[in-house]
């Protein structure tokens, strides 16, 4: 996926816009027509946080620990990745992060990779992100996401912004909580491509509330606003309480490799052949798998 640019408004309600044009300000009071319905309504957020150029790593932490959804990467920490040639800031001022694509490793094995957590939390907020590119290839499984960083999961929630697996070229967005959160009665007939009404997860059923994307959204011009809460009429509503379901979240940015969802999803997610464990192996698979950040805002 191309020129993406994403915004997730977390907040009461929760909004998530996917593919909204480059040139949006959401600092003016007018905003663009199509997402007028979530800006006009919240017309005072100010910028709290511009990632962006030589400063954009100074706002996150390296994750350097075992991939929680088993994927076949092995984290780097910030002065490895660095040295790796895995996260760099490019002299246009693009913030790159990718995956090792130089190393032979055994089928099955682990493809050194990065992982990167917000310092700040959140529990509200308007969240932009405008991204040149994002990773794909056969075993590749990256996200743009957010998680509480103090609750235990899937307590305190997470949000899902974009992400996808192998060679699938529509993007997912998914809420994830702790027991009790359900999409509203109506989701269905609002949107379509809705792919389950449970927010509520657990280890052995995350599926989560999902809604595939309609389009590739590739160098998209026109909006797809995506509502999650009371926002407008073609929201998706969410029945609980969200400030007690989402809290202190951290955005995160990653690529892991095979997994909970690109390993089972590998023969059914675009054209790969053979498996996911194999693809591992061959450092070539994975020269389109990298991150290119123009700036991520939040707004507050
Ligand atoms: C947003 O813009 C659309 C199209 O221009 C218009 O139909 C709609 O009424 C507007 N909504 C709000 C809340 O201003
Ligand atoms: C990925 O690696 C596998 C295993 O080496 C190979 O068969 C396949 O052609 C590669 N796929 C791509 C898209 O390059
Ligand atoms: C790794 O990927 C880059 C593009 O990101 C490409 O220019 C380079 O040739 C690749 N290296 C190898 C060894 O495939």
């Amino acid at each position: 996926m191309y020129g993406a640019l994403s915004a997730l408004l977390l907040s009461l309600p929760l909004t998530v816009l996917a593919g909204v044009p480059h040139d949006v300000q959401f600092r003016r009071r007018h905003a663009g027509a199509a997402h007028n319905a979530t800006i006009a309504r919240r017309s005072s957020y100010t910028l709290s946080d511009h990632h962006a150029g030589q400063s954009f790593f100074d706002g996150f932490d390296f994750f350097s620990d075992a991939d929680p959804t088993h994927g076949n990467v092995n984290y780097l920490s910030q002065a490895a990745a660095t040295q790796a040639g895995l996260a760099y800031v490019q002299s246009d001022n693009t913030v790159v992060l990718k995956v090792d694509n130089t190393s032979t490793v055994p089928a099955g094995g682990n493809r050194n990779s990065v992982r990167i957590t917000s310092k700040k939390t959140y529990n509200r907020g308007l969240f932009i992100a405008d991204l040149f590119a994002m990773p794909h290839g056969c075993s590749v499984w990256p996200a743009l996401w957010t998680v509480s960083a103090t609750e235990t999961w899937p307590d305190g929630g997470e949000v899902d912004i974009i992400e996808n697996v192998n060679e699938a070229t529509n993007n997912q967005i998914t809420l994830h909580s702790g027991a009790g959160c359900t999409l509203a009665e109506g989701a269905k007939t609002l949107l379509s491509h809705v792919q389950g009404t449970t927010c509520a997860s657990t280890g052995g059923n995350n599926a989560g509330c999902a809604r595939a994307a309609s389009s590739k959204q590739r160098r998209e011009r026109q909006p797809r606003p995506v509502h999650v809460g009371n926002a407008d009429g073609r929201v998706l509503k969410l029945q609980c309480d969200i400030a007690s379901h989402f809290q202190n979240h951290q955005l995160v940015l990653d690529i892991t490799l095979c997994g909970d969802w690109a390993g089972p999803a590998y023969s059914s997610s675009g054209q790969c052949p053979g498996t996911c464990s194999d693809a591992i192996a061959d450092p070539s698979n994975f020269s389109v798998a990298k991150w290119m950040v123009n700036y991520i805002d939040i707004y507050q």
